[in-house]
């Protein structure tokens, strides 16, 4: 329900430090809530933004050790990456924290024990896996064991990658411990939970009466689990690395990290704004709003508001949770495991001064109701026939014709046509569509909107021709130009919060200082007798190679990725020795080599085998260019029928072997060797 408020206070979701963003953070959280921010800022509200690194639970801790190295070293890495990456992109928090802070472990501490003093945990006691050698319990993904579905030996206790079904540490075949390898026992083991049960009804009329309006994603997913009927959920976890439990007897116990971590929206605002901290979190007119991706509404829906519920002291659920769904790269899910993303740090180094095109990209695919695929043609594509050829041309228009007939100096408006006017109803009409599309979070069409403007802008020049009206009627040519140049600053304020770069050039280009959101329609924004600056292209072309760069990186990686998975094929039955000495094989030099018409997979091969000449067909064609063959030596098997193929009588079998890709290479002597030696 909307409601009068006063402030707002904006939290993303806190990324976990085990890695860097990429762009499916940004599209899904960062990229999205920094337009809202600005925006809200443009207007002058009181708006606070608030982010920071997750910097504990499991995966830290795997990363640590597999590196050799603590989790403190882990997250220290990553915390300073994605923050001077984020600031870098223009993402305005008006704090990014960490969760290693004292003021954090302090407030999650305190968080836990309130909730402890005041009766609202359960303590309940169940099996969990444990390590005898390490003497230590398991995390379920510190168990490995055989996948009951699928057989890969290499399932997680909590997830195969292999087939990707989710799993329980006692689903597993053969569980072993990944610290020791030691098998995995069962022991009992006491944790706090906090019954959401209790809570379900409160959540309900909050939620499913109360906040109709959120998107249907969101709603959706928060009804079916209300739906299935809340359970208590454990809140704390036997691991070294978090906050501890602050109770008695609790040594060796830490927070669960989805417990800690939405604690860190509230430890960041105090850390930020220490006196008035509470104003942001206890005052009903106080507006919260979570961004965060699809895999985090349950906790920001139903765990945390649970919490804060059971906490009370006034503490406010948030007003809106515009959760998004997921970016895809190139048609497959982005991976931080599987190295499968474009990160932004490395963005930022292989596109230097981009910031601004990759959040275009980014708003435009926006995976706000579907799940949205980035690629690297769509990227180039919008930079080059959207952001250059619309925005930036429109731009550079109105500049270099002002300059060319103004001397750069702002005309005055003359008498005013409908053509002109009609622009004016225009940019009011664009500037209502756009507020009420950045009100309710839908930001991809918030920015066809702003480009509305750009596109109203070149078809207005396109239309009024000043170019053909300058030697005849100047005055006519003032009007124009003192048009397109308010045009150009309204662009400047409707692109603010999503192309703050560009936006910020475009207005100091202009002479426009200090624009407010309440500029937006205005037709009067650059005084006539303004100076222009000299015109800068705003946006550039982004040529093939660049592109080409970036798919060649994916394709690498995907080789890489494909040899990792490799699993050698179980070895075959047993041979008798004497059968296998049966088998003549034999090295030979490829005389000849050419592709069999008509046959796409086929290679016709003329081989000195040491006796005379023999001709084998062999299906490699796929793999290697004729001429590449001719010359080299080769092993075959020497003994076969003879078989036709296309008609071909082949002689024989060349030996190769197949890549983790299904590639083929043909097997040969690592030195020279005679014609007909054979192989033992
Ligand atoms: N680190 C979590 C993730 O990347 C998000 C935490 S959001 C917070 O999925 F609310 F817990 F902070
Ligand atoms: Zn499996």
């Amino acid at each position: 329900m909307e409601k009068n408020f006063k402030r707002t206070l904006i939290t993303t979701a806190l990324p976990y430090a085990n890695g860097p963003v990429h762009i499916g953070h940004l599209a899904g959280v960062y990229v999205p809530a920094d337009i809202y921010a600005r925006y809200l800022r443009a207007q002058g509200r009181d708006v606070i933004m608030i982010g920071g690194s997750d910097e504990h639970g499991v995966p830290i801790t795997i990363k640590a050790r597999e590196e050799g190295v603590t989790p403190q070293d882990i997250v220290d890495r990553y915390h300073n990456i994605i923050k001077d990456s984020m600031a870098e992109l223009g993402i305005s928090f008006d704090i990014y924290s960490r969760t290693t802070s004292d003021i954090h472990r302090q407030t999650a501490s305190e968080f836990f024990r309130h909730l402890y003093d005041n009766g609202q945990f359960e303590q309940q006691t169940s099996m969990q896996p444990y390590d005898e050698q390490a003497g230590e319990f398991l995390a379920d993904r510190y168990v490995m064991g055989t996948c009951p579905h699928c057989g890969s030996d290499r399932a997680y206790g909590d997830q195969c990658e292999a087939c990707g079904s989710s799993l329980n540490a006692t689903d597993l075949i053969n569980p072993h411990s990944r610290l020791t390898s030691a098998p995995v026992t069962m022991r009992s083991t006491s944790h706090w939970y906090l019954p959401l049960n209790k809570w379900e009804n409160n959540l309900r009329s909050w939620i499913l009466d109360g906040h109709k309006e959120w998107k249907t994603n969101v709603y959706g997913q928060c009804k079916s689990w209300l739906d299935l009927g809340l359970q208590p959920r454990a809140v704390s976890r036997d691991l070294k690395w978090g906050v501890p439990v602050p109770v008695e007897g609790a040594e060796g116990k830490v927070l669960y990290v989805w417990f800690d971590a939405p604690i860190g929206y509230i430890s960041n605002t105090k850390e930020l704004l220490p006196d008035s901290w509470e104003k942001y979190w206890k005052d009903p007119e106080t507006r919260i709003i979570n961004f965060i991706g699809k895999d985090n509404i349950v906790f920001h829906c139903i765990v945390f508001p649970a919490m804060l519920m059971a906490y009370g002291d006034n503490y406010q659920l948030p007003d809106n949770v515009p959760a998004n769904e997921f970016l895809n790269l190139e048609g497959d899910k982005i991976s931080t495991s599987r190295n499968w993303a474009v990160w932004l740090h490395e963005y930022l180094r292989d596109f230097p001064g981009k910031q601004d095109v990759l959040r275009y990209v980014l708003t435009a695919n926006a995976p706000e109701s579907k799940d949205n695929d980035f690629t690297w043609a769509d990227f180039q594509a919008r930079n080059n026939n959207e952001l250059v050829a619309i925005f930036g041309n429109f731009v550079n228009r109105a500049m270099v014709l002002t300059h060319k007939y103004f001397a750069g100096q702002v005309p005055a408006a003359g008498q005013l046509l409908p053509i002109d006017t009609a622009v004016f109803e225009d940019l009011a009409r664009i500037k209502t569509s756009l507020e009420s599309n950045l009100e309710t979070f839908h930001f991809r069409e918030a920015l066809k909107d702003a480009m509305e403007i750009a596109r109203l802008g070149n078809k207005y020049l396109q239309e009024t021709e000043p170019w053909k009206l300058a030697k005849t009627d100047m005055e006519r040519v003032a009007t124009i130009l003192n048009t397109a140049l308010q045009i150009c600053a309204n662009l400047a304020v409707a692109f603010e919060p999503f192309l703050p770069f560009s936006a910020g050039k475009l207005a100091a280009m202009i002479g426009l200082t200090n624009p407010t959101w309440a500029d937006l329609g205005r037709t009067d924004l650059i005084a006539p007798g303004t100076q222009l600056a000299t015109p800068e292209l705003l946006f550039e072309k982004i040529d093939d190679e660049a592109i080409q760069a970036q798919l060649d990186r994916l394709a690498r990686i995907k080789e890489e990725n494909r040899i990792k998975n490799f699993k050698a094929a179980p070895q075959a039955p047993d041979v008798d020795f004497d059968t296998f000495m049966k088998a003549d094989l034999r090295v030979g030099t490829v005389i000849e080599c050419e592709k069999v018409p008509k046959a796409d997979k086929l290679l016709k091969f003329l081989i000195d085998d040491g006796l005379e000449r023999r001709t084998i067909v062999s299906g490699i064609a796929k793999h290697y260019k004729p001429e590449d063959l001719i010359g080299k030596q080769i092993c075959f098997i020497a003994n076969l029928p003879v078989r036709k193929l296309k008609g071909i009588p082949s002689q024989g079998m060349i030996l190769s072997a197949e890549n983790a890709d299904g590639s083929l290479v043909v097997i040969g002597p690592t030195a020279p060797v005679v014609p007909g030696a054979q192989v033992k």
